[in-house]
């Protein structure tokens, strides 16, 4: 290649490759969601058809990238977990963030009509992205853990707010009633006033999304006697479980498992 005198220049470019050995996490976020699930209509608290097209970006997401072994998501955000050995991109931190974010949106656009087949995209959706580092899995299982409590933090409180709004509550006085209020009463408020088993309501909604690798079984052709014939796949899937708690971690060793 030839040597220009304006070489120099890539001088000026940082090193930003993020540090061997550490877990990473690229939190990619809704700008103005607020706006934008206001313009097309969202419904509340929660829009099923909304978190299925956030979990679609995701799922493609883990196809398209097989450095990414487990996805957690809730609302406007999707957590990506890339394994401590991982070499994506040289470990380079802007050019993990930046792909992360321009193939989610870019996904999030394709599929808005297969989602929302009776509404126009209004305003082009747009993410915010930070990328992190944690040296041990047992921190990546508490980041996660993190995000389910805020998942089902906010979900009880907006699931106790728009309930008393809908029943003629004005916002105000919604927010004033449910103001300190503890999260065993908020299931009380739900049950005796709304007849509304909090439990009961979709485990998308209380847990968020997960999106890993799991084995399934595949029928991926017929025999000669028209038998199937099965073949264990490893497949992208989406589930919505509690992952605070052991037993997802259990049933799924390799996801955390450490080189
Ligand atoms: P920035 O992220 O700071 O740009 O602001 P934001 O408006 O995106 O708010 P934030 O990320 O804190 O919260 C996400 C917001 O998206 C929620 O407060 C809701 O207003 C909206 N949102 C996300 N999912 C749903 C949904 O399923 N239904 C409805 N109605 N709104 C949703
Ligand atoms: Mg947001």
């Amino acid at each position: 290649m030839a040597n220009s005198k304006f070489e120099y220049v890539k001088e000026f470019e940082p090193d930003d490759r993020l540090p061997p050995s550490n877990w990473i996490v690229v939190r990619i976020d809704g700008c103005h969601f607020h706006q934008f699930s206001v313009d097309h209509a969202f419904e509340k608290p929660n829009d099923e058809n909304a978190l299925n097209l956030m979990n679609a970006c995701a799922v493609s997401m883990l196809e398209q990238f097989p450095d990414i072994v487990f996805a957690y998501g809730v609302s406007d955000e999707y957590s990506f977990v890339l394994k401590e050995t991982s070499q994506f991109y040289q470990r380079r931190a802007s050019k993990i963030l930046s792909l992360t974010v321009s193939y989610f949106t870019a996904v999030y656009v394709m599929k808005w009509k297969e989602f929302f087949p009776h509404k126009d995209l209004k305003r082009p959706p747009f993410f915010d992205g930070r990328v992190l580092c944690y040296p041990r899995a047992k921190i990546i299982r508490d980041y996660l853990s993190w995000r389910q409590v805020d998942c089902h933090i906010n979900n009880q409180y907006n699931t106790c707010f728009w309930m008393l709004v809908k029943s003629g509550k004005t916002e105000r006085e919604a927010q004033e009633m449910l103001k300190g209020m503890l999260s065993k009463d908020k299931n009380e408020l739900l049950f005796q006033q709304f007849g509304a088993n909090y439990d009961k309501l979709p485990a998308m909604f209380r847990k968020g999304s997960c999106v890993y690798r799991d084995k399934v079984e595949e029928t991926v052709k017929f025999d000669l006697t028209g038998n199937p014939v099965k073949r264990i796949r490893k497949k992208v899937v989406l589930g919505h479980f509690d992952i605070i708690g052991p037993n997802f971690w259990r049933e799924h060793p390799e996801i955390l498992e450490e080189d």
